[in-house]
């Protein structure tokens, strides 16, 4: 994998000075019989032959199409025959096929949606309004660990999953900190940061990131070095869809003990649930920071009368006698017990966490599929102070009264606490305690059930409006949210982009449009909540412009 840029380089070289690329071909009607042959000649003319690219394209005559169109989407509100679909899918096996795609589409004015796990939580990777293309990135999906040097190098279509099996098969204490469920891409989860249960300790996987080959908007293949830090900063926490196509990552291992210990506690609001969620507040972002404690709050029924409960997920990097000690000397509310604990691998701990039977094997993270699909929707928040006891009631009232929607806390403080606001993209560190998740999910397929259940969450999310982050109310980017902003047709502008950018990326967000201004003037990765660039807006640009921040363009 490191002679990737050598090797291919001058190849692609060689086509550019034979066949200039031009734009005059914008106007031909994308969905005629002869362009669809003029589009393959054209992903042929710029791929390497031996490598046949018609091989892994599918237009839609062909019975591959919807099954590796429907295979990785993981909202099922976008798997309904009036969702937009893709003018041709491309499922890349070599590094040339995704150049080719990129010039082509720029040819034939085709937006390119990319896709690495389809865990896109409004389908922004596999839907759009405009004539597009779905690259992918499936078939690309190497592991190659390098224990001596504690690293490893990532294809982008490999799941956090096949990441987490292939470090256990050589080490038992060695691990990443990444998300918790297995079939996450990688491609989208290390570009829009990446947490998971270490993330106390280890902070999120764009921390633990060393070098990326991305492909840019001139089909060149880019590494840490030619990319240069800005641009190798912006993908690392900004969403790397804006900037361009992320071929692979290198990552750097963390060590983990050869025993953790997991528990799950639930309470209801008659159990005193209510109360020890209330004192978590002040305890879960301060406690040891080998122990993340996750709290799950939802509508249930006890005894027939509805109720709240909470679920207390942990996982803590030392054995059950250390994690008692803990517990009892900073958060005995729980009234944590030694039969509640249960030690295991790491390897293990992540199985349990995705809510495996104790003793599932460990293969399982391999498979790429997951039954579970439903409609879902999600949101986030950030909780910067301690939510009052009143404040709690009245959240649980309104929960019970709406039903079905969760909330997830996922606290934050030690190593999320120590890194500056600036070090990547996510700018969401010191000074909150915790991260909501609002989710509601359903199974019937039905425009106005949909909209009911959309209703519940946005209610919901309306409510909580004083108790969280605000100026700006904060959100998470790979909790993909289109509800609080889109960038609309047409330009995208730096206002309207804004609005939900400033959510996402607070202060970094102006950074973000200088890095996509510098490498995609054009704005040819443009989506609903892609970075704008202002090339064409100079004047604009001068106005934002901060060199303090030591931004070269
Ligand atoms: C069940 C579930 C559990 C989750 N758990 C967690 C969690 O524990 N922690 C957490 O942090 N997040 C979690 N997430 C959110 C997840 O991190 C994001 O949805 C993430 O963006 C998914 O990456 P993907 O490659 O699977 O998604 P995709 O839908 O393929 O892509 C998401 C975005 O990234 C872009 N993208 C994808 N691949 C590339 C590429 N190669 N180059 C450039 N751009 C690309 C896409 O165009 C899109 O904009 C979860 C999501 C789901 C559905
Ligand atoms: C060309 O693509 C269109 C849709 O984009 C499809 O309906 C048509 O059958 C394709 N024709 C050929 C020859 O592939
Ligand atoms: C998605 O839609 C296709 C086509 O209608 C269908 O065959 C498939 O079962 C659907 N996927 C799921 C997970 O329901
Ligand atoms: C908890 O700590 C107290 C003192 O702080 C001690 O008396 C008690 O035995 C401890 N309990 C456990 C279970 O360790």
């Amino acid at each position: 994998m490191h002679t990737i840029v050598a090797s291919l380089v001058p190849f692609f070289l060689v086509f550019h000075i034979l066949v200039p690329v031009s734009s005059s071909d914008s106007l031909i009607q994308h969905n005629n019989i002869n362009t669809n042959n003029t589009l393959l000649q054209c992903l042929s003319l710029y791929s390497e032959s031996s490598n046949p690219i018609s091989e892994v394209t599918y237009f839609p005559n062909t019975p591959s199409y919807s099954p590796t169109l429907n295979s990785y989407i993981r909202n099922l509100r976008f798997n309904s025959s009036t969702t937009p679909k893709p003018v041709f899918i491309l499922t890349p096996s070599h590094i040339s096929h995704i150049q080719a795609s990129i010039i082509c589409c720029k040819k034939f004015n085709l937006e390119i949606r990319i896709r690495s796990g389809g865990h896109d939580y409004d389908g922004l990777s596999y839907v759009s309004e405009k004539p597009f293309i779905v690259l992918d990135m499936f078939l690309l999906r190497s592991v190659v660990i390098d224990l001596k040097d504690e690293s490893l190098w990532v294809e982008s279509g490999a799941t956090i999953g096949e990441v987490y099996y292939r470090i256990s098969e050589i080490s038992s204490v060695h691990g990443f900190p990444a998300g918790v469920c297995p079939t996450v891409g990688v491609g989208g989860h290390f570009s829009g940061g990446g947490y998971g249960n270490m993330m106390r300790k280890f902070g999120l996987s764009v921390d633990n990131i060393l070098d990326a080959k991305i492909v840019d908007v001139d089909g060149r293949v880019l590494d840490r070095e030619s990319m240069g830090e800005d641009v190798f900063w912006a993908i690392r926490g900004g969403g790397g869809a804006s900037f361009g196509v992320i071929v692979s990552w290198k990552i750097k291992l963390v060590s983990v003990p050869e025993i953790v210990t997991v528990f799950r506690v639930e309470k209801t609001l008659e159990q005193g649930g209510g109360d020890i969620v209330h004192q978590w507040q002040y305890v879960a972002d301060k406690i040891h920071d080998g122990l993340f404690i996750r709290v799950v709050v939802s509508p249930a029924k006890r005894k027939g009368k509805k109720t709240i409960k909470a679920k207390f997920n942990a996982l803590f990097l030392g054995n059950a006698y250390e994690l008692l000690d803990v517990m009892n000397e900073s958060f005995p509310e729980l009234g944590l017990i030694g039969e509640q604990c249960i030690e295991m691998s790491w390897i293990d701990s992540v199985l349990f966490w995705y809510n495996y039977p104790v003793g599932t094997l460990t293969d399982i993270l391999l498979e790429r599929h997951s039954s579970k699909e439903k409609f879902l929707k999600r949101k986030s928040d950030y909780v910067q102070k301690p939510i009052s006891k009143i404040g709690f009631d009245g959240i649980w009232k309104k929960m019970i009264e709406l039903g079905k929607v969760s909330l997830t806390f996922n606290p934050y403080g030690g190593k999320m606490g120590e890194i500056s606001e600036m070090a990547t993209p996510f700018p969401h560190r010191a000074g909150n305690i915790y991260k909501i998740q609002y989710s509601v999910n359903w199974k019937e397929e039905s425009n106005d059930v949909a909209n009911q259940y959309l209703d519940r969450i946005r209610k919901l999310y309306d409510y909580m409006t004083p108790y969280v982050s605000d100026s700006p109310r904060s959100s998470y980017v790979n909790y993909r949210d289109v509800d609080i902003g889109v960038n609309g047709d047409g330009d995208v502008s730096y206002e309207k982009a804004s609005i939900w950018g400033k959510k996402y990326f607070k202060g970094n967000f102006d950074r973000l449009v200088e890095v996509k201004t510098a490498i995609d003037p054009s704005n040819f990765f443009k989506y609903e909540q892609s970075i704008p660039s202002l090339a064409s807006e100079t004047s604009i640009m001068a106005e934002y412009r901060q060199p303090s921040k030591g931004v070269s363009l």
